[in-house]
């Protein structure tokens, strides 16, 4: 059983404890002896930001905030904390650890965010290994409710099944096998799950998921989870797409192996986060009529494969050069975003680790955002941005980047120029949507090579937290 976080209005004795404190306000921490108030007042005055307190039998954690600098930047600091804090609940072998927060400014939950989320192992596949031994992280406080703080379970939750979706290898993971985990998801979340096979797919006429899986020895599969609940507020529903890459050689367009191809089991990434938001969204029942649609393939070399030169017709019905059978994804995500039409949606957003041009840009700092939506979602988007720290910096759209697509001999080719490669790519999606539309590129968020905070090593679960407080939010100002 992994960490969970619980509620609990308040402290109880003699269980190990994070304060929260300003600078100022030691004071505030209940019953310290006039040595431990010592002690602590001369970290303090030493800037330790991290105060220890050893009792026979539980610990005392004290956690000096920093400065407020803006409110999201604050927020990021709690969590980065949490994360430093979680080092030390491992090394001391805490099992249960309650939050209190003595600062007045609702710094229990980011605290227990940043714990949490580093809390992540995949251990999967080691012989021998050293769970973690903590069991439950006690958010406390009269200005959280045990749902607030159950939701916030879930959508962690959510996180951590993206991370393990995403850092499975592709040996373990096919197409199909992706399908089945999405079934059983679905049936513990509580949402529905329909997976189209082969015969399906063709017959719906998906040249480009078909085309990217002709070098396959596994099928093709277009899953579709539904959350329709009685009380939905939208009457049109809101469709996530996520690209279902189980493993990117490049196909015939072979990738190089050191940092590419040995890091492209990630390249599902897209297809992971829509599962995490969708098991966020069903566990916490939000009164929103939801869709994902996932195409699923991997993209290798071999007998049948796509070759650059092909010309393929799309479920659209238009046709597209194929360059490079490197620039995969567009090509099946083109599929699901004209399949979506069928359901007159309110709004489409896709997810997909689609370009090294967008990494080259921007980092693993930030997603890269583009679409046709309203400037009101996306204010939304880049508010829960903010929010989640999850953020995203807006790429244009404009028709000047569509001559970079432009073929001599189809509608449009699969690749752009030498720059701008992930506006290109956005551009491409474009064709194949008619409604209210967001592209996010997460090629630099989804999987990192390096440990960078609570974010960890390996797979993130880049995007299921942000989306979760787009559409929580949306929930609200419909209330309100
Ligand atoms: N899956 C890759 C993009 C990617 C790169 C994801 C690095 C994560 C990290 C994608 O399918 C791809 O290969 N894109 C090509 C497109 C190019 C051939 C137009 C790229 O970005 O190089
Ligand atoms: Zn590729
Ligand atoms: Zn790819």
């Amino acid at each position: 059983m992994p960490t969970q976080l619980k509620y609990n209005a308040s402290v109880a004795e003699n269980t190990d404890v994070v304060y929260i404190i300003q600078p100022a306000d030691l004071g505030l921490v209940p019953n310290l002896s006039d040595a431990e108030k010592n002690f602590a007042q001369s970290q303090l005055d030493s800037k330790g930001k991290m105060i220890f307190i050893n009792r026979y039998t539980y610990k005392i954690y004290i956690v000096v905030v920093p400065e407020k600098k803006t409110m999201a930047g604050y927020q990021e600091e709690l969590r980065l904390a949490g994360h430093g804090l979680q080092k030390v609940l491992k090394t001391d072998k805490v099992k249960n650890i309650a939050i209190s927060d003595l600062t007045a400014s609702n710094a229990a939950r980011f605290v227990a965010v940043g714990i949490f989320l580093s809390n992540y192992e995949f251990l999967k596949y080691k012989s021998k290994s050293t769970p973690s031994v903590l069991e439950s992280i006690l958010i406390t406080g009269e200005e959280y409710t045990e749902a607030e703080v159950s939701n916030l379970n879930h959508v962690l939750n959510g996180v951590f099944l993206t991370r393990d979706l995403v850092n499975e290898p592709h040996n373990f993971q096919s197409a199909e096998n992706l399908a089945e985990e999405f079934v059983k998801i679905g049936e513990d979340a509580g949402f529905q799950t329909e997976v189209l096979e082969m015969t399906q797919i063709q017959s719906l006429k998906m040249g480009g998921l078909l085309s990217v899986n002709q070098g396959s020895i596994d099928p093709p599969t277009f899953t579709i989870m539904e959350w329709k609940p009685e009380n939905a507020q939208n009457k049109k529903p809101i469709i996530l797409v996520g690209k279902g890459v189980v493993y990117d050689t490049g196909g015939l367009s072979l990738k190089p192996t050191p940092n590419s191809m040995d890091l492209m089991k990630s390249d599902m990434a897209g297809a992971g986060a829509v599962a995490g938001i969708m098991y966020a969204v069903a566990k916490t029942k939000l009164p929103l009529h939801i869709i994902a649609l996932v195409p699923a393939t991997d993209n290798r070399p071999g007998g049948r494969a796509y070759a650059p030169g092909d010309v393929i017709t799309m479920h659209s019905g238009k046709t597209v050069e194929v360059l490079n059978t490197d620039a995969e994804g567009r090509l099946i995500l083109a599929d699901a975003l004209s399949f979506a039409s069928k359901y007159d949606p309110e709004l489409v957003i896709d997810f997909a680790t689609l370009t090294g041009a967008a990494v080259r840009a921007i980092g693993k700092e930030a997603m890269a955002m583009m679409g046709t939506a309203s400037e009101e979602v996306k204010t939304q988007l880049k508010i829960a941005g903010e929010h989640t720290y999850e953020r995203m910096i807006e790429f244009p759209l404009w028709d000047e980047y569509g001559k970079h697509i432009e073929s001599d001999i189809a509608d449009i080719k699969n690749i752009g120029m030498a720059e701008a490669g992930h506006i290109s790519a956005g551009k491409f999606l474009e064709h194949f949507t008619s409604y209210p539309w967001i592209h996010l590129d997460i090629a630099g968020t989804a999987f990192l090579t390096a440990p960078d905070s609570y974010r960890g090593k390996h797979a993130t679960g880049s995007a299921v937290r942000l989306i979760y407080d787009f559409l929580a939010a949306k929930v609200k100002s419909k209330k309100a």
